[in-house]
């Protein structure tokens, strides 16, 4: 019998656009024959059973290993830059994670979503009219939803939206491990004009702030602590680039899922109280982010298997 080969099964998922739109086979062969091995591919730790990553990603011994290299290598072998300078919440460790993330939750609320609730769904309502009931749902409707959304909560002025979109896009598509050179450049070249645009509109809502996400981060304070211009500017980027695609994904997938669940659709079509729970069910069934990763900064076992300090997953 050939051995079960783990990191050919992992390239397939990654690289093969067959497997990329259906994945779960595979993810059950590696459940079944490697829960947790270190892939020569990149030289992580890699975590194919659902109680193992929870621990994984749980354990307060690991978190972000960004600003301790200048590189990433993907699966192809490309080497990345690595951000340097401010780094956004994501890319941080607590204490400083724990601060950044203080001071913006002071002005990211619920209470700040909810009041945008009746311009969401205005947005909705516009969009799948030019949908006109049929068409290509994920380019005209999931694709500009997140974005526009995102830019309301932010308080970018509807006319600039537009230009906005495409410079969102790309800088995504750079974060995928499957980004070529091109995607790459591109998304450098972008995510320095969305700076340059957001720059721009700190200093008019500093002059003059408004009732939005920008203002709030702005003039966020914990006692004498407020995030640094850099600070408000990198972590608005990653409230577009973490907000965007994976809602984009999530909607083309809710729907994807329903054509293929007929019955399933027609419970939603007649009980609208059940929409929560289906949004879970697919976050659930098929998920937008199907990977994430940790360094370890201690050893740590996790299912019967030291992971050495030092190591990344
Ligand atoms: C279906 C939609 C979404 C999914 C599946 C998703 C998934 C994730 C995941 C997996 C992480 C990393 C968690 C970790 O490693 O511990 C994350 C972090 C984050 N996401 Fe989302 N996300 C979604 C929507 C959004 C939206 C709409 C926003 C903002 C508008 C957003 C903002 C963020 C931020 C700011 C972080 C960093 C949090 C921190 O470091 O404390 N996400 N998200």
């Amino acid at each position: 019998m050939v051995p079960f080969d783990p990191d050919a099964t992992l390239l397939k998922i990654f690289t093969d656009p067959e497997t990329i739109s259906d994945p779960y086979p595979l993810y059950a062969e590696l459940r079944e024959h490697a829960p947790i091995f270190k892939t020569e591919l990149v030289g992580r730790w890699v975590f194919t059973r659902f109680d193992d990553a929870r621990a994984l990603l749980r354990d307060p011994r690991c978190g972000s290993g960004a600003g301790l290299t200048d590189e990433r290598v993907s699966l192809d072998g490309t080497k990345r830059k690595v951000r340097s300078g401010t780094l956004p919440m994501l890319m941080l460790n607590p204490p400083d994670h724990t601060r950044v993330r203080g001071l913006v939750a002071r002005s990211f609320t619920p209470r700040r979503v909810e009041k945008l609730r009746p311009e969401v769904e205005q947005m909705c309502d516009d969009l799948l009219a030019d949908l006109g009931g049929e068409g290509d749902f994920v380019g005209s409707v999931a694709f500009p939803l997140p974005a526009n959304v995102i830019s309301a909560l932010v308080g970018v002025p509807a006319e600039d939206r537009e230009y906005l979109r495409p410079l969102i896009y790309d800088l995504t598509v750079g974060i995928e491990q499957t980004a070529s050179p091109e995607d790459l450049a591109a998304a450098e070249v972008s995510g320095a004009k969305l700076t340059e645009y957001l720059q721009d509109l700190v200093a008019r809502r500093r002059a003059e702030p408004q009732d939005d996400l920008l203002s709030g981060l702005i003039q966020a304070a914990g006692g004498e602590d407020m995030l640094t211009e850099s600070e408000v500017l990198v972590n608005t980027s990653l409230i577009y680039a973490a907000g965007f695609e994976t809602t984009t994904h999530l909607l083309g997938n809710a729907v994807r899922q329903l054509v293929a669940h007929p019955d399933q659709l027609e419970l939603l079509r007649n009980d609208r109280s059940l929409i929560p729970q289906a949004i879970e069910e697919v976050l659930r069934y098929d998920p937008p982010v199907q990977v994430d990763g940790r360094h370890v900064f201690e050893d740590i076992e996790i299912g019967g298997v030291t992971i050495p300090a030092g190591s990344s997953t």
